[in-house]
């Protein structure tokens, strides 16, 4: 198996801002359509989660390379059904391939498998064309369980996704 270095997640921070707006503006992902203004607007984002934490209705990480910011992962509780949490991520487009993004899912599954008890479920919603994101959660052991119609809206779009499940405990 060819090695490419650890990474390691941490709860986001403010300084993060810049790093972020940089990976988010420049990696134009397809699916992933989430434009940030400015660092000012990053910032704003970044203190929403730690609200959100604090909350326990968000649980954001970021991804690190030593100590270079490569990506996000999070775990996000369903309102209401706390048992159920989804699961996001991005990595820098320059470092994709080399086995980050799965670090970072298990990762963050062992966060919510040592530390939010409460968590039964863990569920990843993908475009229906996103390989790479389709072969992390496989690779990670989600299991597809079906196609939900047009639940996606890129830009203008709206793309079947696939749901992704893995039962926790
Ligand atoms: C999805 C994403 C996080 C994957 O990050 P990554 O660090 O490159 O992921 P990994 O290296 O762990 O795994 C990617 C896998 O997809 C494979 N892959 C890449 N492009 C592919 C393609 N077009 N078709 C099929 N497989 C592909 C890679 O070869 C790798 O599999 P392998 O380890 O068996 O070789 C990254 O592409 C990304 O940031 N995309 C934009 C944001 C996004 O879409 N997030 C997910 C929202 S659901």
């Amino acid at each position: 198996m060819k090695i490419n270095g650890m990474v390691t997640i941490r709860p986001q921070m403010i300084k993060d801002a810049a790093a972020f707006y940089k990976i988010l503006n420049e990696g134009h992902f397809q699916y992933f359509t989430m434009n940030v203004a400015s660092i000012e607007a990053e910032k704003r984002f970044l203190r929403r989660s730690r609200k959100e934490w604090q909350k326990e209705s968000a649980f954001n990480f970021t991804v690190m390379l030593g100590s270079k910011v490569i990506g996000a992962v999070g775990i996000m509780p369903e309102s209401g059904r706390s048992y159920n949490a989804e699961i996001g991520y991005f990595i820098d487009r320059e470092l994709h391939g080399k086995g980050y993004a799965l670090q970072a899912v298990i990762q963050a599954e062992q966060f919510a498998l040592v530390f939010r008890p409460e968590i039964q479920r863990l569920q990843a919603i993908i475009a229906v064309d996103n390989a790479p994101s389709i072969r992390v959660v496989e690779k990670a052991g989600y299991k597809r369980e079906g196609c939900l119609k047009s639940y996606l809206k890129c830009g203008e779009q709206h793309l079947d996704a696939y749901i992704y499940g893995k039962i926790l405990r």
